[in-house]
């Protein structure tokens, strides 16, 4: 039997346990994981519990609610807002922050999450997540919402859960990124992927080429080169995934490297689609922690100071090479001396013959 197998307590006790605060956010750390339970359990029933299509509710980012954006974001408080660990908590689902009931004691941490991402999955079975972010706070003075608007370089811990056909849980506390998988019988997370590291060798990248028109030229370079393969600058074939879920489009990037990228457009605001505080910056981290890099395309990601709890932020993130030269196109663009890749599809007479840039 697995007498020893080392547990999600066992692990946060030994990792935490000569951090200032350490405890502290071992414990809350603990409360996360039990509402990724709950969470786990919840999207597992999916019809049989009116678990799936739409409310006539919308969010604050005015995209319409599934009955399981509301009851993730409902767990996720509920499980954390008790045991004086959190000083407050902000959501993808809440236009301001939650403030603690006046029953329970403040903590000295601010938690913020995405309680369900990749929501427009949940009527097709394919896997979501949650994701979140924690940062410091003194528990002496109730948080305003200018305490949540800390650079990603000051989380003390991220990490997402993902429901695909096994639960698991990828975390970090600033020392590598682990995750662990839920043993549903026994109800315990379980480390089973330590130190993890991205691959630096990769022929995948993602990218909703939808939005094709509405990039930036050095995304648009980058690609175009991607596509072109063997017969184009990098020589090599690449593969393209979209799954239009964050967290189950970085896991496959921690297991097996590649390039995920949300860029900045054109289409609606031009920051991109995924949100600073509660997407990018725990998932930069947990890159950064796995040995790979996280970047707005002009920087890097966790440097970024958040002006808005819901601000949207362009994201370039997975294996470090990839990262730092989809950078260096955006950095040749912007001084005039980038040399865009034009591939024979698009020569003169072809029907797909591309307008001069
Ligand atoms: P959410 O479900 O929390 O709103 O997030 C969805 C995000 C992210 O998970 C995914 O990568 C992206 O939106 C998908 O965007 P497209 O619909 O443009 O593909
Ligand atoms: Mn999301
Ligand atoms: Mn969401």
């Amino acid at each position: 039997m697995h007498t020893r197998r080392t547990t999600l307590s066992k692990f946060l006790i030994e990792q935490l346990k000569n951090s200032p605060d350490g405890q502290a956010l071992a414990a809350l750390l603990v409360d996360v994981s039990a509402a990724i339970k709950a969470i786990s359990a919840a999207a597992g029933k999916g019809a049989l519990e009116g678990n799936v299509g739409s409310l006539e509710t919308v969010n604050v980012q005015e995209e319409v609610q599934k009955p399981l954006d509301v009851l993730t974001n409902q767990i996720m408080l509920h499980h954390c807002d008790w045991g004086g660990l959190v000083a407050g908590m902000a959501s993808e689902e809440m236009e301001k922050p939650y403030d603690i009931p006046n029953e329970y004691a403040r903590g000295c941490h601010l938690l913020i999450f995405d309680p369900l991402d990749g929501s427009s999955n949940i009527d097709f079975n394919v896997a979501v997540g949650t994701i979140f972010s924690v940062l410091k706070h003194n528990k002496d003075t109730p948080p305003t919402e200018a305490d949540y608007l800390q650079p990603g370089n000051r989380q003390v811990a991220a990490g997402y859960a993902i429901y695909g056909p096994a639960t698991l849980l990828v975390l970090t506390v600033g020392q590598g990124t682990h995750g662990f998988t839920l043993d549903r019988e026994v109800g315990n997370f379980v480390l089973t992927h330590p130190n993890l590291r991205i691959p630096e060798e990769t022929d995948q990248f993602a990218i909703n080429a939808s939005n094709e028109r509405f990039w930036e030229p050095p995304i648009q370079r980058y690609v175009e080169e991607c596509r072109a393969g063997k017969t184009g600058p990098r020589e090599r074939d690449f593969n393209m995934r979209w799954i239009a879920s964050m967290v189950a489009d970085v896991h496959r990037i921690l297991l097996r490297g590649g390039v995920f990228t949300y860029p900045r457009d054109s289409k609606s605001s031009k920051s991109g689609r995924l949100r600073l505080l509660y997407e990018a910056s725990p998932m930069a981290m947990l890159v950064e922690q796995a040995g790979g890099a996280a970047s707005t395309g002009r920087g890097r990601l966790l440097d970024e100071p958040p002006q808005a709890l819901h601000q949207r932020v362009p994201v370039v993130l997975g294996s470090k090479s990839e990262v730092e030269r989809i950078e260096r196109y955006h950095r040749e663009f912007d001084a005039g001396t980038d040399k865009p890749f034009v591939s024979p599809l698009f020569n003169e007479r072809s029907l797909f013959r591309k307008e001069a840039r």
